[in-house]
């Protein structure tokens, strides 16, 4: 993701979450790619897809993911998601948490087919909507079962449709 980026993600923020992120929050974190890592997906020079990760000590802790509501279904979180589980293997964590709306039923899905567990719930965690936060997490990320599951992931993708960019 580039500060030229931002318009389309923030499009995309403000059609997907009721507490959007604002341009500065992204762009404080564009601005430490030592402790920060953001990528795009982008067709036809438009951004339909976006995820996030924030790193250190060897652990890190996914920050966004969000997909175009009109081209959701299609594979696009998965590829997105795939492409930062492997930047994250890259470098070295360990282990990923984040946190997800209890009644987010689709992004669990993802996550959990991705070897995420939750492991906790945090009250009232979206303050705007007092909605509860599961809290999920992978551990062992760079063990063999993972890498194998990632695998298995990748070539399920092989038959979908989405084949443009992912991009820094
Ligand atoms: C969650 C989100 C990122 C998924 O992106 P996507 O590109 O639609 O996901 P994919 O097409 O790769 O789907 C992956 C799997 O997730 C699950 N899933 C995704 N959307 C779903 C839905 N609406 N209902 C049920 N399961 C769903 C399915 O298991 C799907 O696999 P399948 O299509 O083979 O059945 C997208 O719905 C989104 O942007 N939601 C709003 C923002 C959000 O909630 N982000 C997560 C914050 S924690």
């Amino acid at each position: 993701m580039r500060p030229e980026h931002l318009d389309g993600v923030l499009s995309i923020e403000h059609r997907s979450f009721p507490n959007p992120w604002t341009r500065t929050a992204f762009a404080s974190h564009l601005e430490h790619p030592e402790f920060a890592k953001y990528l795009v997906a982008i067709t036809q020079n438009q951004v339909i897809g976006y995820t996030g990760l924030f790193f250190g000590g060897g652990q890190g802790q996914i920050t966004n993911l969000a997909i175009d509501p009109d081209r959701r279904r299609q594979g696009i979180g998965t590829r997105l998601f795939l492409a930062m589980i492997d930047h994250c293997q890259a470098l070295g964590l360990e282990g990923l948490s984040l946190e997800v709306r209890v009644a987010n039923e689709s992004a669990q899905t993802l996550y959990e087919r991705f070897g995420f567990a939750k492991v906790g719930q945090r009250k009232g965690y979206y303050q705007e909507t007092g909605e509860d936060a599961y809290v999920m997490c992978l551990f062992d990320l760079c063990k063999k079962e993972q890498t194998d599951k990632l695998e298995a992931i990748r070539k399920g993708l092989n038959n979908r449709e989405f084949s443009d960019n992912l991009s820094d």
